[in-house]
C-alpha cells in the first residue's frame, strides 16, 4: 500500500465570531473549570502513583490546571515490559492496519479534538491561539498523515530481480523498544517522536517534559481512542536520569528519538556508548537539540522585510523555538531604518495570558527558564558592549513574563550572539555594509549550532554567495523569510553540528532510522 500524498491541514484563523474561536474559548473554559487528574499510561492502563506534581499555566501561576502522577524506575521497567510484550503482534500487524490508526488519530485531532489539542497547549505551555493552531493542530496532523505517506513509499522500494532470482527487502521495525523523550515547546514534536517510531512497527516508551504533560495526556487519549493497541506506546512521567538509567541499561534498548538540549543529548549518547556491549543491537540515536539561529541581511535588502523577519522569527512563542532568530547581522546602510521599524513592531506586541486572544506575547515556560533569560538581560544592561533597543523588563509575579527584548551589540562575539537563550531575546549587530563576505564568515564561525538561518537580500549574487558560504551553518536555510515555521511535507526540518543528527523530522530520512531492513534473496 502506497498512500497518496496528503495536503497540509489548513490553518484556521480564529477570527472573532468564527466557529473555531467559539469552540476554543469553550474548551479553554472547560479545562480551567476542572482540576485534571493525569495518570501515566502503561500497557493501555491508567497508572496513578499518588505522588503528584501540580500543573499551572505559565502565565497564571496561581491557577491550578491539575496534577500528574509521577512514576519511578519500577514504572519505566513496567513500560518496557509492556512494550516488549506487545512487540511481536504489533510488528506483524499489516502496515495498512497500523496506518489506519494514525490516520484516524489525525482525523480526530483535525475535527472533534482540535479545540482540546489547542486549548491544552495554550494553557499548559502558554502558546497563543495562532501558535497553538500551527503546532498542536496543523503540524501534528501533518506529521501523522505525511509519515503514513512516506512510509508507504519506503515499503514500495524494492531491489532489482534478474531472471531466476526474486530479491526483496522487508522493512522490519528495530529489535527491541524505542525511547521517545519530548520537549515542552512543540506539542507536534511531542506527538511525532513516539508515533513516527510506532508507525514503523516499533514499540515505544515515551517520556515528555514535565512542562508538556498536560497536552501529552490529550495526545495519548486520542491515540487510545483511535485504536492504538495496549503496550505499543507507554507514557511515563519521571525525571530524565531515572528513565535513562532503566532504558540505557536494558539489553532490548534499540533507539532513542529525542528533542531537547544539547547537553542532555550528549550525556545520553555517552551513556549509550559506555553500555554498547550490553545491547542486542546497535541503538539508533536520533536527536534534535539546540540552535543559535541567524538572520543576515544584505545591503540590498528592504529594511521592512528585515524587521518583520526579525520580529516574527525572534518573538513568536516568546522565542522558545529551537529555530528562533536570535542573532541578527544588519548592514550599516539600512541599520537605522531596520532598528526603527523593529522597535516599532516589538513595542506594539501585547503581552499577557493566552485566553485573551489579542496578546501576541505570553509567558515563558517556567521559573528556571525565566531566571536564566532574565540574567542574560541583566548582564547585557551592565555590559559596555551592548545597549537595549527595546524591552529589557520582566516580572514573574502573576506569570513568567519577559518583555520581547532586542539587544544591540558592538561585539559580534558577545555572549548573547553565541549562546542559546531560548527566550524572547534577539541580539543585533550592525556590520559594515561593504564587508558582506567577511560577515558571512563571521556568521558561520560564531556558533557551534547549525539549525536554521536566513538571508534577506534582493541581490541574486549575494543570495548565491550566502547559500554557498553558509552550507554547513544551518540545516534549514531560508531566503527572504524568517527562520522559523517549517511546514511538514514542504521543508523537512533538522540541523547538524551541535544542533542534532539532522534526521529531518517529517520526512522519509527520519523514518528510515526506525526500520531495520531484511534483504531476502530467493533463487527460482
Ligand atoms: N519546526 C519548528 C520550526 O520550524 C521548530 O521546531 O519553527
Amino acid at each position: 500500500f502506497e498512500f497518496a500524498a496528503p495536503k497540509n491541514e489548513p490553518v484556521l484563523n480564529y477570527a472573532p465570531g468564527s466557529a473555531e474561536k467559539v469552540a476554543l474559548k469553550k474548551q479553554l473554559a472547560a479545562f480551567k473549570a476542572v482540576e485534571m487528574d493525569i495518570p501515566m499510561y502503561i500497557n493501555g492502563e491508567e497508572v496513578r502513583t499518588g505522588k503528584t506534581v501540580n500543573i499551572h499555566p505559565p502565565h497564571e501561576r496561581k491557577h491550578k490546571l491539575g496534577h500528574f502522577h509521577q512514576g519511578d524506575s519500577s514504572h519505566v521497567q513496567k513500560a518496557i515490559d509492556a512494550a516488549l510484550a506487545a512487540r511481536e503482534k504489533w510488528a506483524d500487524t499489516p502496515w495498512e492496519q497500523r496506518a489506519a490508526i494514525f490516520m484516524r488519530a489525525a482525523e480526530m485531532m483535525a475535527t472533534k479534538y482540535r479545540a482540546h489539542m489547542n486549548a491544552a497547549t495554550m494553557l499548559g505551555q502558554s502558546k497563543n491561539a495562532y501558535q497553538a493552531e500551527i503546532d498542536s493542530a496543523c503540524e501534528l496532523i501533518d506529521f501523522l498523515r505525511y509519515n503514513v505517506h512516506y512510509l508507504g513509499q519506503i515499503y514500495q522500494q524494492q531491489p532489482y530481480s534478474p531472471q531466476g532470482i526474486h530479491n526483496r527487502v522487508e522493512y522490519r521495525p528495530l529489535e527491541g523498544f524505542v525511547l521517545a523523550v519530548t520537549p515542552f515547546n512543540f506539542t507536534a514534536i511531542a506527538g511525532n517522536l513516539p508515533t513516527s517510531a510506532a508507525m514503523c512497527g516499533n514499540v515505544v516508551v515515551w517520556k515528555p517534559a514535565n512542562t508538556q504533560v498536560y497536552a501529552a495526556n490529550v495526545i495519548m487519549k486520542i491515540l487510545i481512542e483511535a485504536g492504538l493497541p495496549a503496550g505499543v506506546i507507554n507514557l511515563v512521567y519521571t525525571d530524565g536520569p531515572t528513565v535513562g538509567d532503566v532504558c540505557f541499561n536494558h539489553a532490548d534498548f534499540a533507539g532513542i528519538h529525542f528533542t531537547g538540549s544539547t547537553g542532555v543529548f550528549q550525556t545520553m549518547w555517552k551513556t549509550i556508548g559506555t553500555n554498547i556491549s550490553k545491547y542486542k543491537t546497535y541503538p539508533r540515536i536520533v536527536g534534535e537539540t539546540g540552535g543559535k539561529d541567524f538572520v543576515i541581511a544584505h545591503k540590498s535588502a528592504d529594511p521592512a522585510v528585515v524587521a518583520t523577519a526579525l520580529a516574527r522569527g525572534a518573538f513568536e512563542f516568546q522565542g522558545q523555538k529551537c529555530s528562533a532568530a536570535s542573532r541578527a547581522y544588519v548592514p550599516s546602510n539600512i541599520a537605522d531604518e531596520v532598528k526603527a521599524n523593529l522597535v516599532k513592531q516589538v513595542s506594539s506586541m501585547k503581552m499577557g495570558t493566552t485566553e485573551d486572544f489579542t496578546n501576541f506575547i505570553n509567558a515563558v515556560i517556567d521559573e528556571k527558564s525565566f531566571d536564566k533569560i532574565a540574567s542574560y538581560i541583566d548582564n547585557a544592561k551592565k555590559s559596555d558592549a551592548t545597549s537595549i533597543l527595546v524591552g529589557g523588563t520582566y516580572d514573574k509575579t502573576e506569570g513568567f513574563f519577559i518583555a520581547p527584548t532586542v539587544i544591540e551589540t558592538k561585539d559580534p562575539k558577545y555572549v548573547t550572539m553565541c549562546e542559546e537563550i531560548f527566550g524572547p531575546v534577539l541580539t543585533l549587530y550592525v556590520y559594515d555594509a561593504e564587508k558582506f563576505e567577511e560577515t558571512l564568515a563571521l556568521v558561520d564561525s560564531t556558533s557551534e549550532y547549525a539549525l536554521t538561518g536566513s538571508i534577506i537580500s534582493t541581490d541574486r549574487y549575494a543570495i548565491e554567495l550566502a547559500t554557498k558560504r553558509l552550507t554547513n551553518s544551518a540545516g534549514n536555510f531560508y531566503i527572504n523569510d524568517k527562520p522559523t515555521g517549517a511546514v511538514v511535507g514542504q521543508q523537512p526540518f533538522g540541523g547538524a553540528r551541535a544542533s542534532g543528527t539532522n534526521d529531518k523530522a517529517g520526512s522519509a530520512m527520519n523514518l528510515y532510522r526506525w526500520l531495520s531492513a531484511r534483504t531476502i534473496k530467493e533463487t527460482m
